[in-house]
């Protein structure tokens, strides 16, 4: 039997990135999918590229900024399938990042808006469900909460609340069944960190001189942890974040 048979998983922003690779790992391992994101053509590809393989996935168009997207796309979910057994809030965004003089409120609101309302809002509206099943949220946090990093304050204060969330509404949730915890990625070869770190070659250079194995990660090492986290193996596993970060933050 695989591992997430018979279960519904949510990935927010599961249309790319490490997103993508969990979606297309979790229906590996049996569950029926919902890929939820703004950019429908890359969504549909997604379920495309699930269904080839033999799985079962839909894809859901939403905004995490909005909370009626957010609503929709949990209510879809259920309608779809039945139930809710584990979702894996990763829409984010880097956000304008740059020194402090920089940037204004708006750029403070709009990442805030994203990584952490919408991460928040997923939980509100995702938890009624999950009770019933005694199902399991994984956030998406970072390393960047755990260590400065210049220029990325707004950035890295969404990612420390999204720790913070994820231990609080762990300890509100598990006297209900239901297991809150966060996977903190290091940098991984994705679109956004490209972007962040100004283009891939860029990334490659730096993390060779600054993270432990040498270079960047990928989405699969992130799509593992998830799945750990998610799975009955993590059943003692309670508001923890758990850090993938090829040894980043250990030196
Ligand atoms: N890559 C890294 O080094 C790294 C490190 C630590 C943490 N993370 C976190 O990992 C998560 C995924 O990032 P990634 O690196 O895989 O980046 P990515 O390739 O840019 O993927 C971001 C995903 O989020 C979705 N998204 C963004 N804004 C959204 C919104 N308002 N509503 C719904 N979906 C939205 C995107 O889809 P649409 O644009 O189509 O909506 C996409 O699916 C993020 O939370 C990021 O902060 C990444």
């Amino acid at each position: 039997m695989k591992r997430f048979e018979s279960k519904v998983v949510l990935v927010l922003g599961g249309n790319a990135g490490i997103g993508r690779a969990t979606a297309e790992a979790f229906a590996r391992e049996g569950a029926r999918v919902v890929v939820a994101a703004r950019r429908e053509d890359q969504g549909v590809a997604v379920v495309q590229a699930i269904q080839k393989q033999g799985g079962t996935a839909k894809f859901l168009r939403a905004d995490v900024a909005k909370e009626a997207d957010i609503k929709a796309v949990i209510d879809g979910t259920v309608k779809e399938y039945g139930q809710l057994d584990v979702l894996f809030n990763n829409a984010g965004i880097e956000g304008k990042n740059g020194p402090i003089a920089s940037l204004g409120a708006s750029d403070f609101d709009e990442t805030f808006g994203v990584n952490v309302r919408g991460t928040w809002l997923a939980m509100k509206h995702a938890l009624p469900h999950l009770v019933k099943t005694k199902g399991t949220i994984v956030n998406n946090g970072s390393v960047v909460a755990e260590i400065g990093f210049p220029d990325f304050s707004i950035y890295s204060a969404t990612k420390g609340a999204v720790h913070a969330l994820t231990r609080a509404t762990a300890m509100e949730f598990i006297p209900q069944g239901v297991r809150v915890n966060a996977v903190a990625p290091g940098p991984i070869e994705t679109d956004m960190a490209a972007r962040a770190f100004g283009g891939l070659e860029s990334l490659r250079a730096i993390t060779k001189q600054t993270v432990p194995t040498g270079g960047p990660g990928v989405v699969e090492d992130i799509a593992a942890a998830v799945l750990y986290l998610a799975s009955p193996e993590a059943r003692f596993v309670v508001g923890q974040v758990l850090v993938v970060d090829g040894g980043l933050t250990a030196h």
